[in-house]
């Protein structure tokens, strides 16, 4: 069942996303992982869960990393139970957005933003605010029906050339086309960017965030490796395929969400956009740090191997001591850390996480439990896995009296680490 399922839902990579060429180094190789998101209901027995085959090659031409396959899109979204998060970390951040969008570009009032893979719309709500029209695409349709209901219109759909041309006939041209934390998602990100031509308006801006590659290597943040995220971009890359159809990368801030992302800013390359000198200094600092060259892959993936040893050893060394051990936050970068570094039920009692649609199932490969939060406050671990380790700040802060109560936090990469009171 496994090999057949890899075999008709999973397909090798072939060329490059962004330059075309086919010179991949490989760098690492997970073997073969459940789906990051693939929440199961509680069960007696668990049949066979499709596995999928999950490492990381870098094209040697342009510098991306990319995917060693590509599961079929229609199983990873359809059903979607990622739900952007409500954290107040991701709140602030969404604002953020939409107010640097509007200082920017001076995008004004009744001017119309798009957002692909718009998810319930939050997003798109903070642009609301700021008077601008939006429309969101996306084609979790469980997600887009929440959208619309709350008011953000969402059209049910995978974002491509041909929707760009529907929703330019339908709605009118973007001044706005936005992905956030998308991008990496799309396997034909070419055929993205084609469409852009046709729904942005000539001075129209296309704002891309990414998680940075560059932090992926340089904090060891290897659990950000699943299967949802077919590509990881260095700056590099991004010009390569914006060049390619005849638009340029003209600004980009570095943000600390997700462990550390690029906003990527994109117009037309006879467009009004001056060129800003961070797109030149970021592409000098990924070469100053290696990143053009074989050897930085090569040390990665032994940091990983080291790191992932380094966690198992630790979290059994815990349990073996009679320290009762859960999950924190059931987040894809858990389901996935867990599963690529052995760890699962054996160790952790359950895994606690805000999210409803998570609440009640159980984690995809390792069938651990998830609880809410009250729940898990009713008879807490000695000890927390933080999983989600891109709202330490967050969650330490909320979580003050299990620390002062003697609990302890385990923070995973890029060395793993406890966090006492
Ligand atoms: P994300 O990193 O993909 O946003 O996922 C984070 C997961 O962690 C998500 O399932 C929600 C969960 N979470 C908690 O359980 N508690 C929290 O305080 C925060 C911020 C997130
Ligand atoms: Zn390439």
């Amino acid at each position: 069942m496994t090999d057949l399922t890899t075999r008709t839902a999973a397909r090798p990579v072939t060329r490059c996303r962004t330059c075309r060429a086919d010179d991949w180094q490989d760098v690492v190789s997970f073997g073969s992982v459940p789906l990051a998101n693939g929440f199961l209901d509680p069960a007696a027995a668990y049949p066979d869960e499709p596995r999928y085959p999950l490492g990381v090659v870098s094209c040697r031409s342009c510098r991306l990393l990319s995917l060693t396959h590509v599961v079929d899109p229609e199983i990873l979204y359809r059903d979607y139970a990622y739900v952007t998060s409500g954290s107040d970390t991701m709140v602030r951040h969404m604002r953020g957005v939409a107010e640097t969008c509007r200082r920017r570009f001076g995008l004004a009032p009744g001017d119309f933003v798009v957002e692909i893979g718009s998810n319930t719309g939050q997003q798109l709500a903070a642009f609301q605010d700021t008077g601008a029209r939006v429309l969101g695409v996306d084609p979790a349709r469980n997600l887009a029906a929440v959208a619309d209901a709350a008011g953000v219109p969402t059209l049910p759909e995978f974002f491509s050339a041909g929707t760009a041309r529907q929703v330019a006939r339908d709605f009118g041209r973007a001044d706005l086309v936005l992905g956030r934390h998308v991008f990496a998602h799309i396997d034909d990100i070419s055929g993205v960017v084609s469409g852009l031509r046709e729904l942005l308006t000539p001075d129209g801006v296309f704002a891309v965030e990414v998680p940075y590659a560059l932090d992926l290597v340089e904090r060891l943040e290897f659990d950000t490796i699943y299967h949802e995220h077919l590509s990881y971009f260095l700056i590099r890359p991004l010009c390569a395929l914006f060049e390619r159809h005849g638009m340029r990368v003209f600004d980009i801030e570095r943000l600390p969400v997700h462990g550390g992302s690029i906003l990527v800013f994109a117009g037309f390359a006879d467009g009004p956009w001056p060129v800003r000198p961070v797109v030149s200094e970021l592409l000098r600092l990924e070469e100053s740090a290696g990143l053009y060259g074989d050897a930085a892959y090569r040390d990665f993936a032994r940091q990983v191997e080291r790191t992932r040893d380094g966690l198992r050893s630790l979290v059994r060394g815990l349990v073996a001591a009679g320290e009762r051990v859960a999950g924190y936050g059931a987040s894809a970068k858990g389901t996935t850390l867990l599963n690529i570094c052995g760890l699962g039920s054996a160790e952790l009692e359950f895994c606690s996480d805000t999210t409803d649609l998570k609440q009640g199932k159980v984690l995809p490969g390792t069938h651990v439990p998830v609880r809410s939060p009250q729940a898990a406050a009713q008879d807490p671990p000695d000890c927390y896995l933080l999983l989600a380790w891109n709202y330490a700040d967050e969650i330490l802060r909320k979580e003050s009296a299990f620390l002062d109560s003697g609990g302890t936090f385990i923070l995973p990469v890029p060395e793993p680490s406890i966090v006492a009171a």
